[in-house]
């Protein structure tokens, strides 16, 4: 199965990023992931620009969230919601419809010790509104992430690969049901 991954930081560095990368690397050779890299690229959503001819950006988004089985997100909060670009990015799907039933799993970290909970909050109401299957064990908060990563982006915390090696099982699970 394909899962697209988001990160929600544009961030060079972003740990959020490194976060998706760690995941990918932990993944079952069963389960191949796609980073997203256009998040940055799409324009800022107005009904006005999304009639007949979208922009490109924003018909590739479209396409990828088609041609994949699922969608990972990692983000940061920013002033205690959800980062504007990702948020932008999740409301031009609104229109389509391409994250509806999709199974997600929905992941907030942060270097403070609330993980991006409110952002992670958020997120889940603006998933709900897009009708996904939001994955129980996609439900995921990240306190103290920079503790959690290396250097080399290896995932740290036992507890956490746990926690991850579950959200791809209920991927898997998520898949087999639809088959
Ligand atoms: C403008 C701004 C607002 C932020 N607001 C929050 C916040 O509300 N909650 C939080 O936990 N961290 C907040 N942070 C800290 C981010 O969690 C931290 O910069 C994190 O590393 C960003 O994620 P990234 O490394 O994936 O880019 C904020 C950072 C910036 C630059």
């Amino acid at each position: 199965m394909r899962i697209l991954a988001i990160s929600g930081s544009l961030r060079a560095s972003s740990t959020n990023t490194r976060l998706v990368h760690a995941i990918m690397r932990l993944a079952p050779t069963e389960i191949e992931f796609l980073m997203y890299e256009g998040l940055g690229d799409l324009p800022h959503f107005t009904p006005d620009l999304d009639g007949d001819n979208p922009p490109p950006s924003v018909l590739a988004l479209r396409q990828l969230l088609r041609t994949t089985d699922g969608v990972l997100i990692c983000t940061p909060e920013y002033a205690f919601g959800v980062p504007g670009s990702l948020k932008n990015g999740l409301d031009w799907t609104v229109s389509s419809g391409d994250f509806s039933v999709k199974p997600v799993a929905a992941i907030s970290a942060s270097p403070l010790w609330g993980g991006g909970d409110k952002a992670h909050a958020s997120l889940l109401l603006t998933l709900t509104a897009l009708g996904a299957n939001i994955l129980e064990e996609g439900k995921i908060i990240i306190p103290m992430v920079n503790k959690k990563l290396d250097a080399e982006s290896n995932l740290l915390d036992p507890a956490l690969v746990e926690n991850l090696q579950a959200v791809f099982k209920a991927f898997q699970q998520s898949n087999n049901q639809q088959a």
